[in-house]
């Protein structure tokens, strides 16, 4: 693929980033792959400013828990790149500054609620903003804001190259749980999910790499078909041969031993277990039960939210009844239909089998195994 939009310089990419760009760095802006476009069109959308990328959150022109988290952290220093361009005078009151950071923490974090991946990412740049702010009194220099900007510069690619590693990490771990037979996954947790490899599409990856004997099920995830588009395309990308299935093909093909094991990604792991993602794992979760399968959940540390007891507190995302109604714009149900859009659904820890972090495996009882595993978050 050629990318003759790439006119400027790429600000950084870290060493293992993922044959697929989900977006290019560079000293104007984001360039984001359009994911709402694929597989039909590889278009890149330029986000120079929060609003752009806030928006690009929102729309899901980028999506998938780690990467949204990601976007964040680069959407804050692109902001606060376009604050330092704009002042006039050599200082500036402290107390401006830190308004600005809160408004761009504020704007970026509300841009979708489950996944906590986002509000962990911005919080980082929100703390290490103010706590360099902390060394001035009352003004600082517009010299000062520029380091304040170079550090911001670099914690945003540290969010981006630890994920990676994270990823790389989770694979090494989870490469084991299955070593024939047929694996399912819902919607998509690869490169384009995250900072590169991916979670659970990763951890696929690497097993498909030991066994190219191995099958690999793809659910299409209704209604934004994050499996059937993103999902398939990428695999396809991998040269890695899949089965694509309808999601209520699931349930029969557990039935008939087709499936061995499930593994998905998480946008957001309670201190229970309790996890929240893609609506239609709570589904398969409780179906694998029923079928004695395995299901693991493969998740970087970020996507645990150690404040918050179980899944009831989670906040559930509903997007618009246009996602439902039609498809590729195309009307399939009557306009005036009443929906129920919820993006996202949470399983209970008690049906998940493992959760595969780039820490190592934890096992239930989660209340007591995962601050074994996952602290400080
Ligand atoms: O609405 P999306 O596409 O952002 O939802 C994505 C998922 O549910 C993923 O499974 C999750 O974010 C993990 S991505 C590694």
């Amino acid at each position: 693929m050629k990318f003759s939009f790439l006119k400027d310089q790429i600000i950084k990419e870290p060493a293992q980033a993922d044959l697929i760009k989900t977006w290019f760095w560079t000293e104007k802006g984001l360039y984001l792959l359009d994911q709402r476009k694929l597989p039909l069109k590889e278009k890149y959308i330029f986000c120079d400013s929060l609003s752009k990328i806030r928006n690009a959150i929102k729309e899901m022109v980028i999506r998938g828990a780690p990467a949204i988290g990601i976007c964040a952290a680069i959407g804050f220093v692109i902001e606060f790149k376009r604050f330092l361009s704009s002042l006039k005078g050599d200082e500036i009151l402290i107390d401006k500054v830190e308004k600005v950071v809160g408004k761009i923490s504020n704007l970026l974090t509300t841009a979708r609620p489950t996944a906590i991946n986002l509000s962990w990412a911005v919080s980082r740049m929100r703390k290490i903003s103010l706590e360099f702010l902390k060394n001035f009194e009352e003004k600082i220099s517009k010299k000062e804001i520029l380091q304040l900007y170079e550090i911001l510069e670099k914690e945003a690619f540290k969010i981006w190259e630890e994920d990676i590693e994270a990823n790389l990490a989770i694979a090494e771990h989870g490469k084991d749980i299955l070593s024939e037979g047929g694996i399912l996954t819902h919607c998509n947790t690869g490169a384009l999910a995250t900072g590169g490899y991916g979670t659970a599409l990763g951890i696929i990856r690497k097993i498909y790499e030991k066994n190219k004997k191995i099958k690999i099920f793809v659910d299409e995830t209704r209604p934004f078909l994050q499996g059937a588009r993103l999902t398939a395309w990428e695999l396809y990308k991998l040269k890695i041969p899949y089965i694509l299935i309808t999601d209520n093909t699931a349930g029969f093909l557990m039935k008939r031993q087709e499936i061995s094991a499930i593994i998905v990604g998480a946008d957001r792991i309670v201190k229970n277990g309790d996890t929240a993602n893609k609506i239609g794992t709570y589904s398969l979760a409780v179906l694998a039960n029923y079928h004695n399968i395995p299901f693991f959940v493969a998740a970087p540390s970020s996507t645990f939210d150690l404040d918050t007891e179980n899944g009831e507190k989670i906040p559930i995302e509903i997007r618009s009844s246009e996602e439902i109604l039609t498809c590729y714009k195309s009307k399939i149900a009557p306009s005036r239909s009443k929906t129920c859009n919820l993006a996202f659904d949470v399983t209970p820890g008690n049906l998940i089998s493992a959760i595969i972090t780039e820490k190592g495996i934890i096992y239930p009882p989660y209340e007591i195994n995962i601050p074994k595993i996952i602290k400080n978050f």
